[in-house]
């Protein structure tokens, strides 16, 4: 993962943790109403986190039970399931929401999560779009099979070369060419995208509208997302988070480097339209009353991408919508992503945005805890300024009482999400209500489980995957990890 240039190796904040009392005093531990009915019981959330537990058909498997039962043992006001694709098409092991055939497992998954919780937690489903994307491929094979040669390589390699034979000469000789030829040459040759698609794996855009799949998403992204969040509703879920963060395809439309000229992409009123017309389309498919929120980035933390001047139009925009609650998150983009090794994929949280969006203790003088928040309160302040009362979200780099019960006191946030503080203890929020502040086990933001989410294995935490093996029952990882945390008793 990319690290700032200062490298400051930062120590875990100190922190004094409530007695019971002082927690039932809290603001964090106050309930919070969301929507008609819909009342969060603590402001304490746990985010989306892909655990890469599902089948390869996208089902729920005893795994998935398991790692959502055991974070609602901690009881936390909501837990957000990981992103869920919203199309019926093969994506690895990553949830998916796009037939009714995914009914069972999310309805037993939601069951899981009430039963475990004692009925505290509410929870939600996220809800993702993403576009096709290829691993790096082998040099060689790339340049003899994958692509495609056109006269516009022949006209490159004559002027390159400055022999105008190459105009003519047979696809074969072009390749054996390419193959022989310096990086240098390669580059000279090869259009950007191909010589992208070379060094990172292809990637498509939602720019790339001569393609017509992709011309035609608006049209088809509103009733696949309002599909899918109504089987949501059919399985219990408490609500749903439409993905709207990070490197996906909504994040994408909301761009500035969205260029669509459609009348999808350009202006920021224009970059919004297709956000909002799947909100709408959501909400007309679940009714009023059913909660429907999203995540989006207070910044995206790239060459070109938004700031948090357009995460404060956006939030303005989707709270103006009706949406239940804004959650707020940072980067990860695919732009500044490191290149993969060839066969791997590109990771989205490898450059400074990724860094961003999960940072770590290895950090730059602001260090890495709560360090976006400040621009996510600035998209809370406007919505307020407005007269509206739409819960904002926040999170990266909370772990500890008064950062957490700072934010909300200040008005920074109206929620608190932690995503590596409850991995590394499910029951964190709960030993804190309960007075058992000091025996949390405190995350070391030091990656270990976004290092796994990259190489797409079992998610777990390097403070607990090896702990009591011979525990009977004990699920593991291929490679003899424990898959989730050890149990505890208050
Ligand atoms: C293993 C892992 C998987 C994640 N998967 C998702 C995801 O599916 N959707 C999402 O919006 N964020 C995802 N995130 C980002 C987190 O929700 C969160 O925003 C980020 O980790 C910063 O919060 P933290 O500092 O409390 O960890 C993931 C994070 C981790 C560590
Ligand atoms: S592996 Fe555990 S301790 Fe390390 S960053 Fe992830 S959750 Fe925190």
């Amino acid at each position: 993962m990319w690290k700032p240039p200062d490298r400051i190796k930062h120590k875990l904040l100190n922190s004094r943790w409530p007695t019971a009392a002082q927690a039932a005093q809290s603001q964090l531990f106050s309930p919070i109403s969301l929507v008609n009915g819909t009342t969060l019981r603590e402001r304490t959330w746990v985010p989306a986190m892909v655990p890469w537990r599902a089948t390869e058909d996208g089902d729920v498997t005893p795994e998935v039970l398991e790692w959502y039962g055991r974070f609602a043992d901690g009881q936390p006001g909501a837990i957000v399931v990981e992103a869920t694709g919203v199309r019926d098409i093969p994506s690895g092991p990553l949830l998916r929401i796009g037939d009714d055939r995914f009914l069972n497992g999310l309805t037993r998954l939601v069951d899981v999560v009430r039963q475990r919780s004692g009925g505290r937690t509410r929870i939600f489903i996220q809800l993702i779009d993403f576009l096709r994307i290829r691993r790096r491929p082998q040099r060689e094979r790339y340049l003899r099979s994958f692509l495609s040669i056109t006269d516009e390589h022949r006209q490159r390699l004559a002027e390159g070369f400055e022999d105008s034979r190459w105009l003519t000469q047979p696809e074969e000789s072009v390749r054996a060419c390419l193959v022989a030829a310096d990086e240098n040459r390669v580059k000279s040759v090869l259009t950007s995208r191909e010589w992208e698609a070379l060094q990172f794996g292809s990637r498509e855009r939602v720019t790339d509208t001569e393609e017509a799949h992709i011309a035609a998403l608006p049209h088809t992204l509103p009733p696949l997302f309002a599909a899918a969040a109504q089987r949501a509703q059919r399985a219990g879920f408490d609500g749903v988070e439409l993905h709207y963060a990070h490197a996906y395809t909504m994040a994408s439309f909301l761009s500035r480097l969205n260029t669509r000229k459609d009348g999808y992409g350009g202006a920021r009123e224009q970059r919004l339209r297709l956000p909002l017309e799947v909100y709408e389309a959501v909400r007309a498919a679940v009714g009023e009353g059913y909660p429907v929120g999203c995540r989006f980035l207070c910044d995206e933390i790239i060459d070109g991408g938004n700031d948090v001047e357009d995460a404060v139009t956006f939030g303005l925009a989707f709270a103006q919508a009706g949406m239940d609650f804004l959650s707020l998150s940072t980067g990860g983009k695919f732009e500044d992503a490191k290149q993969p090794k060839e066969g791997k994929a590109v990771y989205p949280y490898t450059g400074r945005s990724g860094y961003e969006c999960m940072p770590t203790k290895i950090s730059d003088q602001q260090g890495p805890f709560a360090r976006n928040v400040p621009k996510q309160a600035q998209v809370r302040q406007h919505i307020r300024a407005a007269g509206l009362s739409t819960p904002v979200i926040v999170a990266g780099g909370i772990c500890t009482f008064e950062q957490a019960e700072g934010i909300l006191k200040r008005g920074e946030g109206d929620v608190i999400a932690a995503a590596r503080q409850s991995l590394a203890d499910p029951d964190w929020f709960l030993k804190m209500r309960l007075g058992r502040g000091d025996d949390i086990v405190r995350c070391e933001y030091t990656n270990y489980c976004e290092a796994l989410d990259q190489q797409h294995k079992m998610v777990t935490c390097r403070l607990w995957d090896r702990k009591h093996l011979d525990e009977s029952g004990l699920r593991k990882t291929s490679d003899g990890r424990r898959t989730v945390a050890p149990g505890w008793q208050p």
